[in-house]
């Protein structure tokens, strides 16, 4: 599923003396098999725009599509249609393990199902359960009787994950997905992301305050200042101007930074901005 926006404007509190501006014009098109960062320093508007991919946030002005699903249109009415974009549309908010309440792994990831499914069968709920569970990596005979309190960071929110894919959604948008792990645990679940970009989610959209996880992850960003989408593209050409960076107020990659080093002092180093890029690219100089 394809997402185009159009000139989406947002307004929280409108029409009171607490209003705020909080998306400004933005227009985008996020392509299926996309794995999308976003970007943008605190405020700048990210939450609110993943908030209306599946109309958590209703649409006020602009054109919003999401796949065959117009959000703009009183389409958003329609609760039948609504449920099955929010099937198609899952959202795992930032720490979102705090969201976990039920007694066992099992019920936790089942509730998701439920709540979209409840004509479903025993059977058949079982079955998504374990099949997402194993998804993220948790065998579901070990884990699934688990009190998912008992489990560590990294595991919680997996469990939470799970129970967002449990209904196999098309598009995955998570709200800072790595926050608060540690070095580790952000690399293993960023693997995750990646594996279930493959085999399960066509598109995954995340949003990250850490420039270097856009760089070596995503094969497109936007960057959002003050609700605007002020740059769009590769992260090589987002990050090109390392001056417009400092003035968004936003860090480098540290390969973006290594890079420019570099051409600083005289070597041409031309690359995506990944770590394997870049190892590439020193091993074509240290050859000569
Ligand atoms: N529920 C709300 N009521 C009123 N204003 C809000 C609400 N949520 C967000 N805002 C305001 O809207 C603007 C955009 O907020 P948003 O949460 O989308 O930013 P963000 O880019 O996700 O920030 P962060 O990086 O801190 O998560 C900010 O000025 C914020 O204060
Ligand atoms: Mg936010």
């Amino acid at each position: 599923m394809q997402i185009v926006a159009e000139k989406l404007n947002f307004v929280y509190n409108k029409k009171t003396k607490f209003s705020v501006k909080a998306l400004d014009e933005v227009s985008l098109t996020i392509e299926e098999g996309d794995f999308f960062g976003i970007i943008g320093h605190t405020g700048s508007g990210k939450s609110t725009f993943i908030q209306h991919l599946n109309a958590l946030v209703p649409v006020q002005e602009g054109i919003l599509k999401v796949g065959e699903y117009d959000l703009s249109s009183t389409a958003k009415k329609d609760k039948k249609a609504l449920k099955k974009l929010r099937s198609k549309v899952g959202m795992v908010f930032q720490y979102p393990e705090y969201q976990l309440f039920e007694d066992t792994v099992f019920k936790d990831v089942a509730f998701g199902y439920s709540n979209f499914f409840p004509e479903a069968t025993k059977e058949e709920k079982s079955k998504a359960v374990c099949e997402a569970l194993r998804l993220v990596g948790l065998d579901p005979e070990e884990y699934a009787e688990r009190s998912p309190f008992e489990l560590s960071g990294g595991q919680k929110r997996r469990v939470a994950i799970a129970g967002v894919i449990v209904t196999r959604p098309e598009i995955l948008v998570l709200d800072e997905p790595v926050a608060g792990l540690d070095p580790k645990g952000k690399r293993e679940l960023m693997k995750l992301l990646h594996l279930l970009h493959e085999k399960e989610c066509k598109t995954i959209i995340i949003v990250s305050h850490d420039m270097d996880e856009v760089a070596e992850n995503c094969n497109k960003v936007a960057v959002f200042s003050e609700g605007k989408i002020v740059r769009m593209g590769t992260p090589k050409d987002v990050f090109s101007d390392a001056e417009e960076i400092k003035r968004l107020r936003l860090d480098m990659p540290l390969t973006g930074y290594l890079g420019q080093t570099l051409r600083e002092n005289g070597f041409s180093f031309d690359f995506d901005l990944t770590e394997e890029d870049f190892i590439k690219k020193l091993q074509e100089i240290k050859r000569g």
